[in-house]
Formats: structure tokens, C-alpha cells, sequence
């Protein structure tokens, strides 16, 4: 009878389980009611006298052995569930990760500087608080001049002199000051205006503008620098000059390359003209120059300025300009491109 009851001490010593369903079984077959313990006690009365102290001995061990088997397999197994909890199933396949994508702006502004770059241009920055100066009075805009109004501007309330720029000629101006010619440089950069935001206008836009200063520079060199810029940038050489008016350049231009008339896309996007306006330019007026530090007798350049945003609305067909600051992903996200 001993002997039995030592081969279930084994087996319980042995005993593993994974779920509760066996544990109870378990507890059931040796603790419970009619389980093995209580007839191992049962058989006591008729062990023979001297066997009496043996087998108690044994049963009790049986029985603290079943018990904190009992305990110890429930405890694994909650704390197995614990971890579960924290970490998930540990064997699952992991979420790929989501790549992000540039912002069309950036794509945008990328191309660009790069086509610039190929053509000897570096890229030039500046604050996007400016002061009066950078903004209006260098680039030919003295305090009281109608053409101020152009351009509609958020003043910083406690010092009038100090503004958001609206446009990054003044990184031009900047330049200017601290660089004498051969200046070739484009100023990319976010700017802002007074404006209503609608679908068509915000209250900040993006800006590439560019600056060539050297001696004999002509209006034909600009023309021939836009027109690379165009070819390489949309596949389209064809452009116009439209005469314009800006007080930092004279004379100053208009630019539209033409688009062609072949798709609907391209009618709704040049408004069924097959021509499309793409920027500002002119040559940089001698008083400018002057208000920099350059010698317009001996130097002469030209100056243009385009709209990151609405380049990108065009290529891309995006219908509200208030989609490039709102960040929803399910937009961003259709925009890949290498640089
Ligand atoms: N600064 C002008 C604008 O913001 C663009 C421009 C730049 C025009 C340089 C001519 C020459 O509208």
C-alpha cells in the first residue's frame, strides 16, 4: 500500500498542466471528496500497528504535495495570463511599418532647388520675422508707397517695425548685404499675407525666389534662365513674358509657360487658354541694388518669384489649397517621391 502511495508522490511531483481544466482534475483526483487522499485515510484503520506511523507520514506528504502542486500550477498560470495581458501573444507576426512620405511642398520645393542647383544657384535662408527694411524699404518700397498694399501684412502688434515676411525677397535683400556679385542664389521659404483663407488663398504659402547679380546681366539672360527652368521642370519651353509691375524690379514681367490644350485637365487648368501663369520676375531695380550695398553702374541682375503651393495644387491636381496645412494622412499619404 506504501508503495502506492509513494508512486503517486512521484506523480505529483511530476505533475505539469497548462490550463485549469487539468489543474481541477487534478485537484479533484487526489483532494477531492472521493478523491485518492481520502481513501488512502480510510485504508488507515487497517494498517497494521506498526505501519501506522509510516503510512500517516506518507499520506501527509501526499497530500501537501498535491496541495502546493495545486497552488503552484494555478499561480503559473496567472501570472502566463498576466503577461499575456501586457505584452499581447508574444508569437503573433509584427504590424509592417508605415513608411511616411513627403509633403507635396517639399516635393515641390526639392525639384526645384535641384534644377536651380544644376545651373550654378546655391540656396539661401532667412528669418521669417523680418523687419520693416528686409520686407519694403531695401526692396523699393519707402514707408508711404501705394504698392505696400499689395501685399496685405501681419504686423507683430508691440513693435511696427517688425512683420511677418511677406515674401522672401527680403532673404534676397539679406544676401545682397552681406554677398558681392556674381550673386546666384534661390531663397525658398514659407511666407504670410492678410488674406482670407478660402480653398484658393491662405493666410501663409510657400515662395522660391531667385537672384542673378553680376556684370552685363540682361533681360535675355533671364528669359533663357526661366525658360531652362520650365523645360526642366514641367517638359514645357514655351513661355511668355507678360509686362508687370513690381516696385523692386523694372521692368518687371509676368511669366506663363504654355501648358497646351490636349487633356480636360489641361482646360481646367489653364481656364482654356493653354496658358498658365507660374511666377513674377524683372530686373532687380538699381535703387534696390543700391539700398544693398551694390554698384548699379557696374552690376545688373535679375529677380523672379514663384508660388511652391500653387505649382503643386497644378501638378497635382489638388482642388483646396487648405489640404496642404491640414495634415490629414490619407492625403499626404499619396504623395511619394524620391526627392
Ligand atoms: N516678391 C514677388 C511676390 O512675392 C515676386 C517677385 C520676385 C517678382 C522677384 C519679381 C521679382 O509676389
Amino acid at each position: 500500500m506504501i508503495e502506492t502511495i509513494k508512486e503517486h508522490l512521484t506523480q505529483v511531483e511530476k505533475f505539469t498542466a497548462d490550463n485549469l481544466n487539468d489543474i481541477e482534475d487534478f485537484r479533484i483526483k487526489y483532494l477531492g471528496k472521493k478523491g485518492l487522499l481520502n481513501d488512502f485515510f480510510a485504508e488507515f484503520k487497517n494498517v497494521p500497528g506498526d505501519q501506522k506511523k509510516e503510512f500517516g507520514q506518507t499520506i501527509n506528504q501526499l497530500k501537501t504535495a498535491a496541495l502546493e502542486k495545486v497552488n503552484a500550477l494555478k499561480a503559473e498560470l496567472e501570472n502566463k495570463q498576466q503577461e499575456a495581458n501586457i505584452y499581447g501573444d508574444l508569437t503573433r507576426p509584427g504590424t509592417p511599418l508605415e513608411l511616411g512620405s513627403r509633403h507635396p511642398i517639399s516635393i515641390v520645393k526639392n525639384q526645384i532647388v535641384d534644377i536651380f542647383s544644376r545651373i550654378g544657384f546655391n540656396v539661401s535662408e532667412g528669418p521669417e520675422m523680418e523687419d520693416d527694411w528686409h520686407n519694403f524699404t531695401a526692396l523699393n518700397l519707402p514707408e508711404y508707397h501705394p504698392a505696400r498694399d499689395m501685399q496685405d501684412t501681419f504686423f507683430i502688434q508691440t513693435d511696427p517695425d517688425i512683420l511677418l515676411r511677406t515674401h522672401t525677397s527680403s532673404v534676397q535683400v539679406r544676401y545682397m548685404e552681406n554677398n558681392q556679385p556674381p550673386i546666384r542664389t534661390i531663397s525658398p521659404g514659407r511666407v504670410y499675407r492678410n488674406e482670407a483663407i478660402s480653398a484658393r488663398s491662405h493666410c501663409f504659402f510657400h515662395q522660391v525666389e531667385g537672384l542673378y547679380i553680376d556684370k552685363g546681366v540682361s533681360f535675355a539672360d533671364l528669359k533663357q534662365t526661366l525658360q531652362y527652368f520650365t523645360t526642366e521642370m514641367f517638359g514645357k519651353s514655351r513661355i511668355r513674358l507678360r509686362p508687370s509691375y513690381f516696385p523692386f524690379t523694372e521692368p518687371s514681367a509676368e511669366v506663363d509657360v504654355y501648358w497646351g490644350l490636349e487633356t480636360e485637365t489641361d482646360y481646367k487648368m489653364t481656364k482654356g487658354t493653354g496658358w498658365l501663369e507660374i511666377m513674377g520676375c524683372g530686373m532687380v531695380d538699381p535703387n534696390v541694388l543700391q539700398n544693398c550695398g551694390i554698384d548699379p553702374n557696374e552690376y545688373s541682375g535679375f529677380a523672379f518669384g514663384m508660388g511652391i503651393d500653387r505649382i503643386a495644387l497644378l501638378l497635382h491636381q489638388i482642388s483646396d489649397i487648405r489640404m496642404l496645412s491640414e495634415n490629414d494622412v490619407r492625403f499626404l499619404k499619396q504623395f511619394k517621391s524620391v526627392l
